[in-house]
């Protein structure tokens, strides 16, 4: 055990949700921090909007409360940012660590745009700065990717990151309600806040993807370079659709490295329901990696919550303590690799089709035809009953995998066909 030294200064961004977990533990489990890092971690402030609103959960006692974060940062061996959003977070960020402070924080959204700067910030000073908490909540996944598999290649990295749209896609499925409905009961729970524009557009799985196929692939990857598509278009009749072919609807992040570069995008997918990312529940999180010589490993968990973010939160905070008592840091940015960003349409992927059809001889040739014509291949094809009322049928598709251009001009195509009355979904499948 190494001898217990002087107390390391620790100055809290935020107390709300995840802030108030972290103040507490820290409190709660005041000795055995100690013990961890070698020396006790004393909170000597807590930088939030509203200094005078009482926080009894967070077991911090008024007079650390202040609503000047600016002076604060300056005083810290170690600063932990929760308060979330780009400014004034970064700002606070930077000057924490032009003071020569380690940070620590779980802001993807600030990651994910300008992750960068704050790197080359920290790696001038020589401080860390750690964000497990920022993808996948609990789940240790950042830490492996950047140390654990350092001397690997990974090839992809595909899972749930988003427990809010988890939860509703999860909820539509299991009882076959419409999407607001659900979205409304998540609200309720507090799954998804007031405003989960963040959640159900799929920024916040876009910004997650990001910093993973960063960390992944050793290339900077921004929130813009990933393709974005939310939930708000899955309908109920996706999800029945879904389970007549044995597939689940779940809000995928997938980043690839292929032979021309990477790829990061999210969107809903369609999975077959044998696969394991068909039995994350609730809002649960879990990701997938393909790497070469690891082969294939999962990691599943809570993504989100007070306590279970903390948890991720606490264990970067007790790694930069003790490198502020044994010297050194943890890993710099990796971008070495600077491999281009493919966009969307150069992305290999399966779809899943339903369109309206005349049910008429010839038309299930013709519409074979539209997508021999960009070169795709068919996997399955599944027609419904004929409806008497309008001589419309259903068909249903699942493609070979094939570029997401060709796809796009498929379905294109589609819609110009007569016979075709009306394409009623798309979605992608992986999976399979
Ligand atoms: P909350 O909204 O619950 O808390 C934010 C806190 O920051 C509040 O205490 C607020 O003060 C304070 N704050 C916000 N803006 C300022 C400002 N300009 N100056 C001073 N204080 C400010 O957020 P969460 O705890 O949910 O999230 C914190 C971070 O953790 C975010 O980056 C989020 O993305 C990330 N995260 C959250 C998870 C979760 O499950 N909630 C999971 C994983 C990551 P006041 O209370 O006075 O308003
Ligand atoms: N809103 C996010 C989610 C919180 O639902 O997963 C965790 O980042």
């Amino acid at each position: 055990m190494h001898p217990v030294t002087q107390p390391l200064k620790v100055a809290l961004l935020g107390c709300g949700v995840v802030g108030s977990a972290v103040a507490r533990q820290l409190t709660d489990d005041a000795e055995d921090l100690a013990a961890r890092v070698g020396a006790p971690l004393e909170l000597i402030g807590v930088a939030v909007r509203d200094a005078s609103q009482p926080r009894p959960e967070s077991g911090v006692t008024p007079d650390l409360f202040t609503t000047d974060a600016d002076s604060l940062v300056t005083r810290a061996d170690l600063v932990v940012e929760l308060m979330g959003g780009e400014e004034p977070a970064r700002s606070l960020l930077l000057r924490a660590i032009e003071h020569g402070a380690g940070v620590v924080t779980a802001n993807k959204a600030l990651l994910g745009t300008d992750g960068p700067t704050l790197y080359a910030a920290a790696d001038e000073r020589g401080v860390d700065l750690s964000f497990e908490a920022s993808v996948a909540g609990a789940i240790p996944l950042l830490r492996p990717l950047r140390e654990s598999l350092a001397g690997d290649d990974v090839q992809r990295v595909m899972g749930i990151v988003n427990g809010t749209t988890n939860f509703i896609l999860d909820k539509m499925d299991r009882t076959g309600a419409a999407l607001a409905d659900v979205l409304a009961e998540a609200q309720q729970l507090g799954y998804a806040e007031a405003d989960p524009t963040a959640d159900v557009e799929g920024y916040d799985a876009q910004a997650k993807a990001a910093i993973l196929a960063s960390l992944a692939f050793h290339t900077r990857v921004a929130t813009g370079d990933v393709h974005c598509e939310g939930i708000m278009g899955v309908t109920a009749e996706d999800i029945k659709d879904a389970r007549k072919i044995g597939m689940v609807i779940k809000l995928l992040a997938i980043c690839d490295r292929t032979p021309d570069g990477v790829s990061a995008r999210v969107h809903p997918t369609l999975v077959p329901r044998s696969h394991p990312l068909a039995s994350v529940h609730d809002a649960f999180n879990a990701v997938f990696l393909d790497t070469a010589l690891a082969g294939e490993l999962m990691f599943y968990g809570r993504g989100a919550g007070a306590r279970p973010t903390a948890s991720a939160v606490l264990g970067d905070l007790v790694q930069a303590a003790r490198h502020r008592i044994d010297g050194g840091h943890g890993p710099r940015e990796s971008a070495y690799a600077e491999l281009p960003i493919l966009p969307i349409a150069r992305t290999h992927t399966s779809y899943f089709i339903r369109l309206e059809v005349r049910d008429e001889p010839g038309v299930l040739a013709r519409v074979a035809n539209s997508f021999g014509a960009q070169g795709i291949s068919i996997e399955s094809m599944r027609q419904g009953v004929r409806r008497s009322a309008d001589g419309l049928a259903t068909l249903q598709l699942v493609t070979h995998p094939a570029a997401d251009a060709a796809l796009a001009a498929t379905v294109e195509g589609l819609r110009e066909v007569d016979d075709v009355h009306d394409v009623r979904s798309v979605l992608r499948v992986e999976g399979l």
